[in-house]
C-alpha cells in the first residue's frame, strides 16, 4: 500500500468521534495510510469511527484512546501509546474542540471563558507539544519509507494540522473566548512552524467556515442561527460545508505534495474569510 499512497504513514487525530476529526480519519484511509490512532472524549463514538472505517479498510491498523485534551496527563499517555504502538508518528490533526455561547465578555464568566480556552486553545497546545516531541525524535519519511518514492528535499519528520476557524479572522459577536482561542491557534501554529522549520516538521492551521457537523446542529436554535446568519449572510458560496470538504484539505496539506507549506492559515470556508459579498 505504502508504495502508491501520498501519506505512507500514521496519522493521529483528536475529535475523531465525530465531525471533521471522523471525516478526515475516513480521509486518510482512503489516501492510504498505514495506521490511524483516533483520540477523543467520547468512547463510543470513537468505536463508530473505527467501524466506520473498518468497513472499506478493514485490515488497517487503528487504535482507540479515549482522552480529555484539557489533561496533561491523559494526551502524554495517549500520545507515548500511540508512539509504542505505530513506532512512529507522521501526521498530526488536532480537530478536538466545542463551543460554549459563551455571551458577550461583560456577561462572560470566567469559567465559561476559562472551559472554551481550555479545550480549544491550551488543550490543542497540548496534543501539538506531544505531537512535535515525537516528530522530532523520528528519521524521515523519504528514510522511513522507501516505497514511497519522496524526493528527499520534500521529505519530513511530520506534518501537524491544527483547527482554527474563519473565526479566527473574523470575529462573531456573542463569543469572544470561542474567537480569541481560535486566533490563538493560528499564532501559536506560526510559532511552531518557525521553530521546528529547519527539524522538517510542518505545522499549519485550517480555517473552516460553517461545517454540517453536531457543533453547527446541537439544537433546532442553533442550525437556525447559522443558516440565517453567518451561512446565508456571510458565506459567498450560501452553504454549509460538508466535513470531508475540510478533511481532503487536511488531507493534502498532511502529506509531501505540501512539501514547502509551512505556517499558513489555509481557509476552507467557501468564501467566509475572502470579504463581504452582497449577491
Ligand atoms: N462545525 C463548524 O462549523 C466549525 C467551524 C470552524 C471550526 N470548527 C472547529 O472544528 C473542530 C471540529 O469540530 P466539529 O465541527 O467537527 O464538531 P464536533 O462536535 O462534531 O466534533 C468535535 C469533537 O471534539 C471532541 N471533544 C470535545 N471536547 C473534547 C475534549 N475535552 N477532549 C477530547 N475530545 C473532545 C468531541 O467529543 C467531538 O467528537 C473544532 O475545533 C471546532 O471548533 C468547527
Amino acid at each position: 500500500m505504502s508504495s502508491k499512497s501520498d501519506v505512507p504513514g500514521v496519522a493521529i487525530i483528536t475529535g475523531a468521534a465525530s465531525g471533521m476529526g471522523r471525516a478526515t480519519a475516513l480521509a486518510f484511509a482512503v489516501a492510504g495510510v498505514s495506521g490511524l490512532a483516533l483520540l477523543d472524549l467520547n468512547e463510543a463514538g470513537l468505536t463508530e469511527t473505527k467501524d466506520l472505517v473498518h468497513k472499506d479498510h478493514p485490515s488497517l491498523k487503528i487504535e482507540l484512546y479515549t482522552v480529555d485534551v484539557t489533561s496533561e496527563s491523559s494526551i502524554i499517555s495517549a500520545y507515548t501509546r500511540a508512539k509504542e504502538a505505530f513506532s512512529r508518528i507522521d501526521y498530526a490533526v488536532h480537530c478536538a474542540g466545542i463551543v460554549t455561547w459563551q455571551g458577550a465578555s461583560a456577561d462572560c464568566t470566567l469559567d465559561a471563558f476559562d472551559k472554551q480556552n481550555n479545550v480549544n486553545y491550551r488543550g490543542l497546545w497540548l496534543c501539538a507539544r506531544e505531537a512535535l516531541r515525537i516528530m522530532r525524535t523520528q528519521p524521515l519519511d523519504h528514510e522511513a519509507y522507501p516505497d514511497a518514492n519522496i524526493a528527499p528535499h520534500r521529505g519530513q519528520k511530520g506534518s501537524i494540522i491544527n483547527i482554527s476557524s474563519g473565526l479566527a479572522i473574523a470575529s462573531q459577536s456573542g463569543i469572544p473566548a470561542y474567537c480569541g482561542a481560535k486566533a490563538g491557534v493560528c499564532a501559536i501554529t506560526r510559532s511552531d512552524a518557525l521553530d521546528y522549520a529547519t527539524q522538517r516538521i510542518r505545522v499549519n492551521a485550517v480555517l473552516p467556515g460553517v461545517v454540517d457537523t453536531y457543533m453547527t446542529n446541537s439544537s433546532p436554535e442553533v442550525r437556525q442561527f447559522m443558516m440565517e446568519n453567518p451561512v446565508k449572510k456571510a458565506t459567498p458560496m450560501r452553504r454549509l460545508g460538508i466535513p470531508e470538504e475540510i478533511a481532503d484539505v487536511c488531507v493534502f496539506l498532511s502529506g509531501n505534495k505540501a512539501s514547502f507549506v509551512t505556517g499558513a492559515s489555509w481557509s476552507v470556508d467557501g468564501g467566509f474569510c475572502a470579504g463581504f459579498s452582497y449577491e
